[in-house]
């Protein structure tokens, strides 16, 4: 079956801006909702579709509602934030993204999908692919980072796992639609204002790779771009989204975006801001029930027509229809659901894979078997809830492995101390029992950093020290002198000089998800040997932000010997730590770059593990044009690969580019390829040192 002949015809305007309108089930921003008061819409048809539900019992309710109970029978879809997994957690984006690995984020994608599928979810609310260049700002740990070509391979990667083959799993909604992540001073929800040319460089490709993949929605930003909201962005959702790049799916606003069109300042009523919404594009108003009560003033009024209306209702008709529910409204479980025990394994190697061995002086990890006694010690040491972050759905704390537990269990013959020494942001602390813990052990391991709220949505922070009183414990266990392990959760950079400089081996963590405990003690104890690089620039100071590995350069480059340079006085330019940035327990060594610029552009280099262990890598491939019409990047990523190499093992890597790879926007805004000479820089990190480089010319 398909859409029923006829359908549209039949509906009323009721029915049809019910189409339009997304419920929520249950409580969010609004505050508790009881069932009865969606069930009636629903049966009335002035619901079409409900966010906030999920279970196998409660969907299919609904769902007899709107099938058996409402005047059309038309079948509702259920949306869901399913992020970083549904029952079953993953690592935070950011954290995945570490992994720089798509087989990976499509596997997780695939598990979160076959859990939602037996919970009755249709839709998610994901990929969150928004580009995130501002630490301060707390999505940076919903995304893969701050690089547009990353962006877009975790955009596809994402929507092919979640939706499966011909959308045999769930519909997809990449979100924000666009430059949500550059939020003023990194403040949720502030304007953001940045060039024409970084929107098209850096803040959409992402959404095309996520649209070129078959992603069923888009959700538009809360935000402002340049004094327009984007929920009200024709230009960009009708001009671009629509027009230029084809997309016929769904647009779905945020939730009571539409309403907030009136707090922008844009709309003078609701009729205003349903007519903005719908005229660019919005299709699906989530929670604010702007188009109940705005669209047939606007009808009325004549700024909005009914054919309008009706091209909305098809495409959300469309998505059902591919959603398969006109044929089988109750699809419950219609994946395949992989046992818990092998989702928790999938989880506990996604956990590993996002972990980044920042720093290993003196080669302390993994642990040696003669450590005998070990003090875990910090605020995150027996966490469990923390470690699923933020957007966790239907994740429990209490199903998280907690760092404490993992290493109870992998190591039995270790004697374990634990002292919580602080609370994350409390200013209770008893440093004196964590010093003599400290002092009673071979070895600490310090696990401090932020609460998983800190980071997420409405998560926006100052400053990004360690909060509460973490920085004195830091200090305090390390005046004992003992090796520390530092164990870093956070869902952004964090800006830790000191603690770089006290610990001797530094993981950063993210937040790992439901095996957080397993998967570190793979790590600490060597069953896993760490290849996870930072998706992200690491600030050393909070003033050094924004912070991106692709600035430009200075018509005055840094020189300390003179003052008219670029530089500050009071801290180096570089970072804390270079995007990419991550140790594995193997070294691995770069050849210099063979270029063979026929037609396709190949560019090979040997990566060689130099150890007599198994390690994972990535390779990086950046280039530069050293003079074109408009200054360019000093380093542009274009391709990057994750490699495993066993003991001594030489492997090639290739890539493969295309002339268009090196189109940019010119003076006047058209992509334009430019002949020219063309650098290229290979390595395993965007640390300038170590990167080994060639030229070709491109013509
Ligand atoms: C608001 C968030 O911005 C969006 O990402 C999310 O999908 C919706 N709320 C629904 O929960």
């Amino acid at each position: 079956m398909a859409i029923p002949a006829d359908l549209l015809n039949k509906m009323t305007l009721e029915e049809k801006i019910g189409q339009l309108t997304m419920a929520s089930a249950n409580q969010a921003v609004t505050g508790p909702v009881a069932p009865s008061d969606f069930s009636n819409s629903v049966r009335e048809g002035r619901v079409g579709s409900l966010l906030n539900l999920w279970g196998r019992e409660e969907t299919q309710r609904a769902q007899r509602l709107a099938v058996e109970g409402s005047r059309l029978g038309i079948p509702l879809f259920v949306g869901a934030d399913v992020i970083h997994g549904f029952e079953t957690i993953h690592p935070i984006p950011l954290a995945e993204a570490a992994a720089f690995e798509p087989a990976l984020w499509e596997e997780t994608a695939r598990d979160a999908t076959a859990e939602s599928a037996a919970a009755g979810v249709h839709l998610t609310f994901s990929p969150m692919i928004d580009i995130a260049r501002d630490p301060r700002w707390g999505r940076i740990a919903e995304g893969a980072g701050e690089d547009p070509v990353v962006g877009s391979a975790f955009a596809a990667a994402k929507v092919r796992g979640f939706q499966g083959k011909g959308l045999a799993g769930m519909g997809t909604t990449a979100k924000h639609f666009v430059v949500y992540g550059a939020a003023a001073a990194g403040r949720e929800y502030a304007e953001t204002d940045v060039s024409q040319r970084t929107v098209a460089e850096i803040y959409l490709p992402p959404f095309r790779a996520a649209v070129e993949a078959g992603t069923t929605a888009i959700m538009p930003a809360f935000s402002t771009l340049a004094g327009i909201p984007m929920t009200a962005h024709r230009q960009l959702l009708v001009g671009v989204l629509r027009e230029q790049w084809g997309f016929d799916g769904v647009v779905i606003s945020d939730y009571n975006a539409i309403t907030e069109l009136m707090k922008h300042g844009v709309a003078a009523d609701l009729a205003d801001a349903a007519m903005l919404a719908l005229r660019a594009g919005v299709d699906i108003d989530m929670m604010g029930f702007a188009y109940e009560r705005g669209l047939p003033e606007a009808l009325k009024r004549g700024t909005v027509t009914m054919a309008e209306i009706d091209a909305a209702v098809m495409r959300v008709l469309v998505l059902k229809d591919r959603l398969g529910l006109f044929d089988d409204p109750y699809r419950n479980g219609w994946t395949p659901l992989p046992s818990l025990a092998e989702r928790r394994a999938t989880a506990r190697k996604a956990g590993a894979r996002s972990l980044v061995l920042a720093q290993n002086r003196g080669d302390l990890l993994p642990l040696s078997p003669g450590i005998k006694r070990l003090a875990v010690i910090g605020p995150l040491a027996d966490a469990r809830a923390e470690m699923i972050g933020s957007w966790s759905a239907a994740g429990k704390g209490d199903d998280a492995v907690s760092p404490l537990t993992g290493l109870r269990a992998a190591l039995p013959g270790v004697e374990i101390t634990h002292v919580e020494g602080t609370g994350i942001a409390s200013g209770e602390a008893d440093f004196a029992t964590a010093v003599a813990a400290a002092r009673a052990a071979d070895c600490v391991i310090l696990c401090v950093g932020e609460a998983a709220l800190m980071s997420g949505e409405a998560a926006s922070r100052t400053s990004l020290d360690l909060p509460g009183r973490q920085g004195e414990l830091v200090e305090a266990v390390s005046a004992t002198g003992k090796p520390i392990i530092a164990l870093l959760f956070c869902g952004r950079p964090v800006t830790i000089p000191s603690l770089v400089e006290k610990a001797d081996a530094l993981l950063i963590c993210w937040f790992p998800g439901s095996e957080a405990g397993h998967a570190i003690a793979d790590v600490l104890t060597g069953k896993v040997n760490p290849g996870g690089h930072l998706p992200v620039t690491w600030p050393r100071d909070l003033g050094q932000v924004p912070i991106t590995y692709d600035a430009r350069p200075t018509g005055r480059p840094k020189n300390p010997a003179e003052k008219y340079t670029s530089k500050y006085i009071d801290s180096p330019n570089s970072p804390q730590f270079a995007f990419g940035h991550g140790l594995s327990y193997s070294s691995f060594s770069v050849s210099d770059p063979r270029i063979d610029a026929g037609r396709t552009i190949t560019v090979e280099a040997d990566v060689t593990n130099e150890s007599d262990r198994e390690g994972t890598t990535t390779l990086f491939l950046f280039s530069h044009d050293p003079v074109a019409s408009v200054s360019r990047p000093l380093l542009e990523l274009k391709q990057f690969s994750s490699i495993t190499l066993g003991p001594r093992e030489k492997r090639t890597v290739r890539f493969e580019l295309q002339r268009s790879d090196f189109a940019f926007p010119d003076e006047a805004m058209q992509m334009a390829v430019e002949p020219g000479e063309i650098e290229i820089h290979v390595g395993l990190s965007a640390a300038r040192a170590q990167l080994r480089s060639g030229t070709f010319k491109l013509v």
